[in-house]
């Protein structure tokens, strides 16, 4: 057992049972085990007819997105976003962290509406409900290689995450999909085939860090909210990767180390496009190539992973 404080509460954690612990598959997707255990609530969940939900795979700038959305659903007033951490005001759908702390299911049933639901579901395993009540979706796809430099750097400050062993052997875990959440490719393609069935919004990383004014117009138009260019430009600013950087609101230093070790990774790590470069070999790199040909073939599903 170790013992860590978590927003003022003293926890008593079984760290066989949360840390570092093998994935679970779940309708064939690996999952962390809290997730999937508790798979047939998360399975159950009742959404509203105004939730929005924010999905992503993992590290695609889901943390960007939310913060965007909330500066929007406020009408622009920034001020508004620091009422609470961006994991308290954008709850985690699937996520179950140790106890006492309420899962996402539970935390979302008391959380009044409209409520920006984040998720890292791929689409086949979306609850249902989600659908029924015709919700909005923003997907971000980020691509695949930064995505997976991400999440390895990710996996070693996570400890709710399996170790990750050394680059080269996470290079080989990631591109065979197992990971948390499963494959990047089943992901990014999953939700690509279902956006024109489901009212989803498709946005992506690269876009977001070319221009971020025209992604917030986007996101803007499709929440149905005409906010004039002085407010866009203070959402800019807010939502900006230095100033998410220095918030704590935004750069979950409210978790306790003994979770997120920021020693090991900051949270708020490099934000670029292309840092891939920094880590994959030559080899690495046809062989990433090589499966993503395989894996893409025949899909309209375009990504820019270089700086340009
Ligand atoms: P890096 O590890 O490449 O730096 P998520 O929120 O889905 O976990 O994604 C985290 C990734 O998005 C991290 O990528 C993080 O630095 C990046 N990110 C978060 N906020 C950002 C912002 N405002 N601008 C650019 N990148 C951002």
């Amino acid at each position: 057992m170790s013992s860590l404080v978590y927003s003022n509460i003293l926890l008593q954690v079984p760290e066989e049972t949360f840390y570092r612990v093998p994935l679970i598959p779940v309708h064939g997707v690996p999952l962390i085990k809290p997730i999937a255990t508790s798979w047939e609530r998360i399975e159950k969940f009742q959404a509203r007819s105004d939730d929005l939900l924010i999905a992503t795979y993992p590290k695609a700038g889901t943390t960007w997105m939310q913060e965007i959305v909330d500066c929007i659903m406020n009408q622009g007033e920034v001020e508004k976003t620091s009422r609470a951490p961006i994991h308290v005001r954008s709850p985690f759908l699937e996520g179950n962290p140790p106890p006492p702390i309420k899962c996402g299911v539970d935390v979302l049933k008391v959380t009044p509406s409209p409520r920006m639901v984040k998720t890292h579901l791929p689409f086949a395993l979306v609850p249902e409900s989600f659908w029924h009540q015709k919700c909005k979706v923003i997907y971000v796809a980020r691509n695949a290689k930064d995505s997976a430099v991400s999440y390895y750097h990710f996996a070693q400050m996570n400890k709710l995450l399996p170790e990750p062993g050394t680059w080269d052997e996470y290079a080989v875990k990631f591109l065979s999909g197992d990971v948390a959440w499963g494959n990047w490719f089943s992901h990014v393609l999953g939700w690509w085939n279902a956006r024109d069935k489901h009212d989803i919004l498709y946005l992506f990383y690269e876009d977001m860090k070319e221009d971020p004014k025209r992604e917030i117009r986007k996101v803007m138009k499709f929440l149905g909210k005409d906010l004039s260019e002085d407010v866009v430009e203070k959402i800019h600013q807010h939502t900006s990767f230095t100033a998410m950087k220095e918030n704590p609101l935004t750069n979950y230093s409210s978790i306790p180390s003994s979770v997120l070790d920021q020693s090991l990774s900051p949270f708020m790590r490099k934000g670029e496009v292309g840092d891939w470069m920094n880590h994959f070999t030559e080899s690495q790199n046809q062989i990433f190539d090589e499966e993503y040909r395989k894996k893409m073939e025949g899909s309209t599903l375009m990504f820019r992973c270089k700086v340009w």
